[in-house]
């Protein structure tokens, strides 16, 4: 018989206060194993729609992975219906009969335990672990109430002890949204996950007033082959976003600004960016239209008002790339090179299907074929292209 302890919970997102939990429950009962259970469509708790089960999956995943003796168990997640915890663990009794279950709730959850359908048949089905403050057992108060319930529904309750510092889902959510760093209270993966993925995050600005003035100004300046090609990165970028996880509302702007500038002449690239302060490196000075990338960051930042760093950023090394560029980078360099009006490239149809299946190798085949074209048209080459495919060179090889 192994003795199997069940945390349960939207986890969204999944913190340092969930980790110290099952860590102080597997240490304080001895378990063989710890299954981390994160809820459907939770019996009494609104769930953000925006944050997708397979996220919530993920950062799971991704927090447990260094814990050891530790699972994330998805028999709840995909349900379209409510979990009820008395259902899961019928069915884990069903499945693993030889198995003695330990069901973790928050000593917050006490309170409102006899609301959970059919408290007799979990009592029935686990003991109840009550995870508190060790502080809070001093005054015996919360014992008596661990009785009170534990004879009300004939069941077996325990106290575990925690002792990490208040942390809550909640509280995580409200920084995320305002783009506070919430590092210090996740676990190292989870924070790059929610930070690549700008989970929680409220994307302002980019509205569809916006869309349509960006669109009409790019329909009268831009030559229509290139027009064309702007909508061509953009459906593409969106795809990508949508592959990879990515707001797509960040994606598309990014796709229809990033050639804003290209109705410029080499000129008057060279002129505009004298004019704005622009710096021009001595590459750029020998091929100006590279430079088409940082004025239309410029622009999209000046004269569109786009504020999101993320965005301008992209934009601003959409032709040479750069090591270890975001997720956003890597999307839209890829989707200008790949998008469906562009024909002459060697390796493109491969590209494609790469860049849906692993959007690092892609973005090194087209630094390594961009450089190969560099040095076959004897253009000046530009030294970030070459400091970003040593970059993913590296990356992909190690
Ligand atoms: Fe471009
Ligand atoms: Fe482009």
């Amino acid at each position: 018989m192994a003795r199997i302890g069940i945390l349960g919970g939207t986890f969204s997102p999944i913190h340092n206060g969930h980790i110290y939990i099952a860590k102080e429950a597997m240490e304080q009962l001895c378990f063989d194993e710890l299954w981390f259970l994160p809820a459907g469509i939770p019996p009494h708790k609104k769930i953000r729609s925006d944050i997708s089960p397979l996220e919530r999956l993920t950062m799971c995943e991704v927090a447990v992975d260094a814990l050891t003796g530790a699972r994330v168990i998805d028999d709840e997640i995909w349900k379209r219906t409510p979990s009820y915890t008395y259902e899961t663990l019928e069915c884990f009794h069903q499945k693993y009969p030889q198995h003695e279950f330990f069901f973790i709730i928050g000593e917050d959850s006490l309170d409102s335990f006899h609301q959970w359908v059919k408290p007799e048949r979990i009592c029935e089905l686990a003991t109840i672990l009550v995870a508190t403050r060790s502080a809070n057992i001093a005054n015996g108060l919360l014992e008596d109430k661990v009785h009170q319930v534990e004879a009300q529904f004939h069941g077996h309750f325990q106290l575990i002890t925690s002792e990490y510092v208040d942390v809550s889902s909640t509280m995580l959510r409200e920084k995320l949204a305002h783009r506070e760093s919430i590092e210090e209270y996740v676990p190292k993966g989870v924070w790059e996950y929610i930070r690549m993925h700008r989970l929680y995050e409220d994307i302002m600005g980019l509205n569809k007033d916006l869309e349509k003035e960006i669109r009409k100004e790019l329909k009268e300046h831009l030559k229509k082959s290139r027009y064309e090609h702007t909508l061509g990165v953009t459906y593409t970028a969106c795809a990508l976003a949508m592959r990879y996880n990515y707001p797509l509302e960040v994606a598309r702007f990014a796709g229809l600004l990033h050639d804003c500038a290209k109705y410029l002449s080499d000129k008057e690239q060279l002129e505009y960016c004298h004019k704005h302060r622009i710096q021009v490196t001595e590459a750029e000075e020998k091929a100006p239209y590279l430079l088409h990338a940082k004025i239309g960051a410029y622009m999209a930042q000046h004269q569109y008002k786009i504020e999101d760093e993320e965005l301008i950023h992209a934009i601003e090394v959409h032709t040479t790339g750069c090591p270890n560029m975001s997720l956003l980078d890597k999307i839209l360099f890829t989707a200008d090179y790949i998008e469906p009006n562009r024909e002459e490239a060697p390796r493109l149809e491969d590209i494609r299907g790469i860049a849906f299946q692993d959007l690092d190798k892609a973005v090194y085949m087209i630094l390594e074929d961009s450089i190969q074209y560099v040095k076959e048209t004897n253009r000046p080459m530009d030294p970030t292209t070459l400091e970003s495919f040593e970059y993913y060179k590296t990356q992909l090889h190690q």
